[in-house]
């Protein structure tokens, strides 16, 4: 089914949108007449929010004592970033950290979800807690609360403290103790304020491409590794989740793990059984230890290996009743059987099939995010979900002062169309987070790709609302 025809049949869309991709947003903008939806469609609980992470925005990389982080020195080493950029100003999100707040208030969202930078609160990685690095979490957190924004805290988005990856990070079982510590300190702190917390950004983002691909910091390419940060991060996430519920009162908490839809690249058996695999890797390697059923070596026999890195007790740690799934969606993956050991299948990319892609050459597939709203929510042990990240990368041209980013207002117009189809079919979906408020430094991409609603010149740290920024807020008035 191609996606025109998809968006046909799922009946919320109808012409409208349809007739709107020939029609350009400026022409939509203020007046929605194309949607066949409208925000009171999700239900008058739906949260809808907006979400970055420290190291992308923060900047101020070595002020007020925080410590480097594995982001910090990775993005020094020669080649590791496109350009050889580095966030150590990002969108400087430090100091302008009001404005922004103001700006996600402008767009009429009521939730901001961001990450703490570890290294800020304890710059030796245990020990020592910075006060200025806790003050500063206070004031964002003051300001949003004074905004009528919910904060949201992520706890870990990828920004380790460098001198713990050179005790081996992730794939040292001391982690466990490290990220425990950490996590007490934060939760004990902003208790009185924050209800809403999760406390891992996509274990498999950091884990495959920092300890695997070698593209993201520490940069490893060694599969022992792999496996070893995949079981220590499983268990320090849930770890994660018990010390936030003795913690904080009341707390909502949950934690978020990236997702794909995979399809095999056409019907053969090899194909087929090769996207299982893929998915298996990709889309359950941690949310069914997370649940207690374990790694999914039914599917991929080489994580029966995991097994020798149990420790007696570990299958009771493994597993934690999160009160929701933090879904991130943001492509479709096509999978063909290949040589390639363990997950034998590899990827044909969106440009190898000449599809629809954004700036990262993501294919873009709206209906994969109604897919695998339905996919998370068969697990039985699931209580809710929430889309705590989805956005694109399009070529942003600022022009006297605007951004006519029509292809983005059009991505959310028909990923939103797909939440709200799931929704309608049962499934329980209660939010949708955007990435991100503002663009920022994306990783090994550095400034060339941008997911903001409000354009950052780079140059001048100036922002300025794109379209797709003055299209939310009109949809969510
Ligand atoms: C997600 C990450 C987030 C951002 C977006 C584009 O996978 O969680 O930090 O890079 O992709």
């Amino acid at each position: 089914m191609n996606r025109r025809e998809w968006l046909k049949r799922t009946g919320i869309l109808g012409t409208g949108l349809i007739l709107s991709n020939l029609v350009s947003a400026h022409t939509l903008l203020f007046t929605n007449r194309a949607l066949d939806f409208v925000k009171e469609d999700f239900g008058k609980d739906f949260l809808w929010g907006v979400a970055s992470s420290a190291y992308q925005s923060e900047g101020a990389w070595n002020l007020d004592n925080k410590g480097e982080s594995t982001w910090d020195y990775f993005s020094r080493k020669k080649g590791a970033i496109e350009r050889g950029e580095n966030a150590d100003v990002a969108a400087d999100f430090y100091h302008r950290y009001e404005e922004d707040i103001e700006l996600i208030k402008s767009m009429n969202f009521k939730v901001f979800r961001f990450s703490i930078s570890w290294p800020r609160i304890i710059p030796s990685g245990t020990g020592d807690v910075s006060a200025k690095g806790i003050k500063f979490y206070h004031k964002v957190i003051d300001k949003c609360i004074s905004e009528g924004i919910e904060p949201w805290i992520t706890l870990y988005h990828w920004d380790l403290p460098q001198i713990l990856e050179e005790q081996g990070g992730w794939a040292n079982r001391k982690i466990i103790d490290w990220f425990k510590e950490y996590v007490e300190v934060v939760s004990k702190e902003y208790a009185g304020k924050v209800k809403n917390w999760m406390v891992i950004n996509e274990q498999l983002s950091f884990i495959g491409n920092g300890y695997m691909n070698g593209i993201f910091a520490p940069g490893d390419k060694k599969l022992g590794k792999f496996m070893k940060a995949v079981h220590y991060s499983v268990i320090s996430q849930s770890e994660g989740g018990r010390i936030i519920r003795k913690n904080v009162p009341n707390a909502n908490v949950g934690t978020t793990f990236v997702t794909t839809y995979v399809e095999p690249i056409n019907q053969e058996k090899k194909n087929i059984e090769a996207a299982k695999r893929m998915d298996a890797i990709m889309n359950r390697l941690f949310i069914e230890p997370c649940l207690g059923l374990g790694y999914p070596e039914d599917t991929v026999p080489m994580l029966k290996k995991m097994k020798k890195l149990y420790e007696k007790g570990d299958e009771e740690l493994m597993p934690f009743d999160f009160d929701f799934i933090g879904v991130q969606y943001y492509f479709r993956t096509v999978a063909q059987s290949s040589i390639m050991p363990g997950m034998r299948a590899k990827e044909i990319t969106a440009e190898q099939r000449g599809v629809p892609r954004n700036e990262m050459n993501g294919e873009i597939y709206p209906e994969g995010l109604y897919h695998q709203l339905k996919f998370f929510d068969s697990y039985k042990g699931i209580k809710n979900l929430i889309v705590t990240e989805n956005g694109t990368c399009v070529p942003d041209v600022l022009e006297n002062g605007r951004v006519h980013d029509t292809l983005r207002i059009q991505y959310f117009k028909d990923h939103l169309a797909a939440v709200l189809k799931a929704k309608r079919e049962g499934v329980k979906v209660s939010g949708y987070f955007v990435w991100s408020p503002t663009d920022n430094f994306e990783w090994d991409k550095g400034y060339r790709t941008r997911f903001g609603l409000v354009y950052v010149d780079f140059q001048t740290l100036n922002r300025y609302m794109k379209d797709s920024g003055f299209w939310f807020k009109e949809f969510l008035k």
